[in-house]
């Protein structure tokens, strides 16, 4: 029942503190700052697990055994190709749409090659969950592969995903660095609860909706600036700022003029967000081998974050979040800027697939209130008498 106080509708503005569902996935933990999936930290995963088992540990709520390990990086893998119709839409695509909405696109056409799209068993959409994790980073790379004028490359079925993401991107194995950040960068942003995106999947799956739809949704949903696309603008303030010396003017002018500093706050985090510890960290130990536009951006961010930190962090609860530190980071792995959002799509397609397949379970369509403020029986006028 909706909550009514004294015949008036309480609204929780963008559903703050509302609970939607229980779901034993993900814990938020907000206060201590801390996350875990599936009860694993997010620290002791990103330390000592990869996105195989991080995808089998979401979907089926448990560490795989070795053969069950075995058997889900085969199943990834089998599935990397992508249909020549979907490679066609990312060259139609790349140059005139975004590379999140040429991933949106096309990950809505896979439902197209997908003999079991309209097959709602669970058995059926832990299939489709394999194939569009799988398939969502092929997507990805070779949006990256053709933007950087190259054409698409026929996956390594023998290697790991995020090594085969790395060879469809840039048609040549990563470098160890490369794929240590990358499988870190997968992991960690492989599942977050019912933030924008994952709500945005479960609303479209709890019409029964397909798969494919309800992650399309939440791909959509993830684009925004105030969500997954944080990353990629935190890095365009870092080069506007440009000179290291210019950071503390610019965030004191962004503060004063009320606009705000993307990478940081988070709705639930108010103490400092696990990730974007995990990746600051990684950021502090590439600076041996640095290269000058590295090094540049890692003083800004630092010198960035002690200032919001200093003003904001204890007073505000505002703390750098998960995209503050990633544009640093990828640039370190030789990630261009547009496919940053589309990378944390392709991770997080493990997160709304396991939150989808588990809501199903136990589906209810979402419907809230709205408290209307218009009018009502307002008489029509003919439109020659307006
Ligand atoms: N910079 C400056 N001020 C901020 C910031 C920020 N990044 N974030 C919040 N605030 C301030 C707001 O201006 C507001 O101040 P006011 O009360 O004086 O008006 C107050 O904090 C509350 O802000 P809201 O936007 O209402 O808080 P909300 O809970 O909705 O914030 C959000 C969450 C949307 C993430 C917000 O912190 C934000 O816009 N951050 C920047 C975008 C960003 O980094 N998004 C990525 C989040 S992580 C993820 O989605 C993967």
């Amino acid at each position: 029942m909706a909550d009514v106080v004294a015949g008036s509708p309480q609204i929780s503005s963008g559903l703050e503190g509302v609970y939607i569902t229980e779901s034993s996935i993900s814990k938020v933990d907000g206060t201590q700052g801390r996350l875990y999936y599936r009860g694993y930290s997010i620290d002791v995963l990103a330390k000592n697990s990869n996105f195989e088992e991080v995808v089998f540990l979401l979907l089926y709520g448990k560490l795989p055994t070795a053969d069950e390990l075995s058997e889900i990086t085969k199943q990834l893998a089998d599935a990397r190709d992508l249909p020549d119709g979907v490679i066609s839409i990312i060259k139609e695509q790349v140059g005139k749409a975004d590379p999140m909405d040429i991933l949106r696109t096309a990950t809505s056409a896979l439902s197209a090659y997908d003999s079991e799209t309209a097959d709602m068993s669970k058995e059926a959409n832990m299939r489709k969950a394999i194939r569009i994790i799988s398939k969502a980073s092929s997507i990805v790379a070779t949006t990256g592969r053709i933007m950087a004028g190259g054409s698409y490359v026929t996956p390594d079925k023998s290697i790991g995903h995020v090594a085969n993401f790395m060879y469809m991107l840039n048609n040549k194995m990563p470098d160890k660095l490369q794929l240590d950040i990358m499988r870190d960068m997968f992991i960690i942003h492989a599942e977050h609860s019912s933030n924008a995106s994952t709500f945005g999947t479960m609303v479209a799956g709890s019409t029964l909706a397909d798969l494919y739809a309800a992650v399309t949704a939440g791909i959509a949903v993830l684009k925004g600036p105030l969500h997954g696309g944080a990353d990629e603008a935190a890095l365009k303030m870092m080069k506007q700022i440009g000179d290291p010396q210019n950071t503390e003017k610019y965030i004191e002018s962004a503060l004063a003029g009320k606009q705000k500093v993307m990478g940081f706050g988070h709705r639930v985090y108010k103490a400092y967000d696990p990730r974007a510890r995990i990746i600051k960290e990684y950021l502090i130990s590439l600076q041996a081998d640095a290269s000058p536009e590295l090094r540049n951006y890692t003083e800004i961010a630092l010198r960035a974050e002690k200032m919001m930190v200093d003003k904001l962090g204890q007073s505000h609860g505002i703390w750098p979040n998960v995209d503050f530190f990633a544009g640093p980071v990828y640039t370190a792995a030789g990630i261009p800027l547009e496919i940053f959002t589309p990378i944390f799509a392709a991770s997080r397609t493990a997160g709304w697939c396991a939150h989808m397949i588990e809501y199903w379970q136990n589906n209810r369509l979402f419907r809230p209130l709205e408290k209307y403020t218009g009018q009502i029986d307002l008489q029509y006028v003919p439109l020659d008498k307006r």
